[in-house]
């Protein structure tokens, strides 16, 4: 069962598309690396990365381009790849943050709801270090502690667990298909971030948090609940 918004007491957030535009430090990376192995791909195939892990991503950059690889060159490559992505995000700043989230989360804070942070990437405390947001986390859950990746909703429910709630009483908030399966699968109540015709599970569906309150959204995910019923 989802929640209503009156049970609704906490919140979890992906980071990487959801609070800050990383895809595009991924898109460079992965790109420099496929151009050093002899190949190329377009921004509309890195899209369907969003959410994968790293070595899934990797896998799949390689079958793009019919390159057979080692266990241990896998490794060697997305180490390689992960080295340039962290330079490039050392460059982020609190203005990196994506239009509204900051306020919005401030927001959800004030009314009493705790917020979490679940994201499949090894390097999300940097990213939270470099745009300050850390101190508006109750908990932290990135992918130095997951064990399993999307569409597992492995976690959402430790982040859940880490604000000591259970999946009915937080809402996920997430940019993925994949993610979205994952929330879906964990029993969560989903807003999707993005398109629609991506997102086609979510229980609701916004383009982001520019303009958008605490209060607004929270009717809004009740109204998509009682229809979706
Ligand atoms: C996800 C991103 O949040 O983290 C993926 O959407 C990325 O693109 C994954 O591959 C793992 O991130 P990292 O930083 O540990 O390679």
């Amino acid at each position: 069962m989802t929640g209503s918004p009156e049970h609704i007491k906490g919140m979890v957030f992906n980071l990487d598309g959801v609070i800050v535009d990383t895809a595009r430090y991924h898109y460079v990376a992965w790109k420099r690396l496929a151009n050093q192995l002899g190949f190329d791909f377009s921004a509309g195939q890195h899209e369907s990365l969003r959410g994968l892990s790293r070595m899934a991503s990797l896998e799949k950059i390689l079958e793009w381009g019919e390159i057979y690889m080692t266990e241990a060159e896998k490794l060697h490559w997305s180490d390689v790849k992960n080295n340039w992505y962290v330079e490039l995000i050392s460059s982020l700043r609190p203005g990196d943050v994506l239009p509204g989230a900051l306020l919005f989360i401030r927001q959800a804070r004030e009314a009493g709801l705790k917020i979490a942070l679940a994201s499949a990437s090894k390097s999300a405390r940097q990213v939270l270090h470099s745009t300050r947001l850390e101190s508006y986390f109750d908990a932290v859950i990135d992918g130095n502690i997951t064990r399993k990746a999307i569409p597992d909703p492995e976690c959402f429910l430790l982040a859940a667990r880490a604000i000591d709630l259970v999946p009915s009483e937080c809402l996920v908030f997430e940019d993925s298909a994949l993610g979205v399966m994952a929330a879906l699968a964990g029993r969560f109540t989903v807003v999707g971030i993005g398109d629609p015709d991506y997102l086609p599970n979510a229980h609701l569906v916004i383009p982001g948090f520019e303009d958008l309150s605490c209060t607004s959204l929270l009717g809004r995910v009740n109204e998509a609940i009682f229809s979706h019923s």
